[in-house]
């Protein structure tokens, strides 16, 4: 298993390709948790994630031989864009294989820090067994995107800032997908400050860490189900699971709606834009997925910002509704003028703002002599939408809360 000292080994070689990125006090997490948080803000890392430290790493410490004869991998997330920039800057040829329908802006990154981009398979299995076939015909080094020690330790140099930056870190909190990244970080912080607690965090809907730890042995999931990509693993590694078994405190597992509001927090107070993986350590502090103490100085690790515009669209407007932001909502009106005027009154007296109205006389849904709205709503808060609800419910609306 590698150590402390690989870490700084690892972190005289990454230093030139990855930026140190920068650890802020927030006011407003510390606020909320009565915890002094500090975010490590590893989305203002190159290519927008961690995945540059491990694979500068693992390039460095090819042979010559090796180097030569380039590297493959296979992604469809922020280790293709990570290996990419690593290998263009070392001098070393890379191909890395996507999945078919990667979304093309990722496929754009990846091609624009200098890599071959292969597009085959229709998932990263399919993409992973075309670069291994790779790796083999032309004899490439394939870099594992969590699975390999000099990974492991390229990741861990996060593990070496935050102490810098914050010696006075209580708890670590940090994503977990193969584990590659809470090993290094988890190896860093343990040999320097054994005190200091690591807490892992999954999605709820990919939870093979926690699940594996309960068990004592790895497992392996018959699928995953979140928002949050770049964890939505069904597996931890082979080469990972003794390291957190070894050095991670505690795991523990957040919601997708959890992780929008995350999201949404980090967008609106922190003006940053947080992937869901990235997003995941945050959620588990502020809904209290682990227990701790007022003044706690804690840590979560913001590990990447590349998320699909569409994406981030569904996120934003789930977190809207999850904070009573937004509202939608049914009601049945008598089909008669003044009707919805009348109904609108009570908007305007309560200012719920409208995004959207739909009014259907047509809907089979109904009486012939009525008619269904369905109407978005602006709002300010959870007191909000009650107070509204309940004003609707008292002037006789029937009212579905359709999100
Ligand atoms: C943004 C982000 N956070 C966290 C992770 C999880 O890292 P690991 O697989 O090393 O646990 C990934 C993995 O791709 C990621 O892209």
């Amino acid at each position: 298993m590698i150590d402390y000292s690989d870490v700084l080994e690892a972190r005289e070689r990454v230093q030139e390709t990855s930026r140190r990125t920068p650890l802020e006090y927030s006011h407003t997490y510390s606020a909320m948790t009565d915890a002094d948080v500090h975010l490590k803000l590893e989305t203002f890392q190159r290519t927008g994630a961690f995945k540059i430290r491990g694979a500068t790493n693992r390039i460095a410490t090819l042979s010559d031989a090796q180097a030569q004869a380039g590297v493959v991998t296979a992604s469809a997330g922020n280790h293709a864009q990570g290996v990419a920039l690593a290998a263009t800057r070392a001098g070393v040829d890379s191909k890395i294989v996507m999945p078919e329908h990667a979304p093309i802006s990722k496929v754009k990154a990846t091609r624009s820090y200098g890599a071959e981009v292969v597009l085959e398979g229709t998932d990263y299995n399919e993409a992973a067994q075309r670069a291994h076939e790779i790796e083999r015909a032309e004899d490439r080094t394939y870099v594992h995107a969590f699975d390999d020690e000099m990974v492991i330790a390229g990741q861990g140099t996060i593990g070496l800032e935050i102490l810098e930056d914050c010696p006075e870190v209580e708890t670590v909190v940090v994503p977990i997908g193969g584990g590659g990244l809470i090993s290094g970080i988890a190896t860093a912080i343990k040999a320097q400050q054994p005190e200091t607690r690591v807490v892992g965090v999954q999605a709820e809907g990919a939870s093979s860490a926690a699940e594996s730890l309960e068990k004592g042995e790895r497992i392996s999931l018959d699928g995953v189900e979140t928002i949050a990509d770049g964890i939505a693993t069904r597996s931890v590694g082979e080469t990972t699971f003794p390291y957190i078994r070894e050095h991670v405190d505690e795991v523990v597992t957040v919601s997708d709606a959890e992780i929008a509001v995350a999201t949404v927090y980090l967008l609106e107070r922190s003006k940053t834009l947080v992937e869901g993986a990235g997003a995941v350590p945050l959620a588990a502090t502020l809904f209290e997925k682990f227990d701790y103490e007022a003044d706690e100085t804690i840590v979560p690790v913001l590990s990447g910002g590349n998320i699909d515009l569409n994406t981030l669209t569904n996120v934003i407007v789930r977190g809207l509704v999850e904070t009573g932001r937004y509202l939608k909502i049914r009601t049945i009106l008598t089909d008669q003028p003044g009707a919805l005027d009348e109904l609108l009154d009570i908007f305007t007296a309560h200012q719920a703002n409208i995004y959207a109205i739909h009014h259907d006389r047509t809907s089979r849904d109904v009486e012939m002599s009525d008619t269904e709205v369905e109407i978005e709503l602006e709002m300010r808060g959870p007191d909000h939408v009650d107070e509204f609800l309940s004003a609707l419910r008292e002037a006789g609306y029937e009212v579905d809360v359709l999100v």
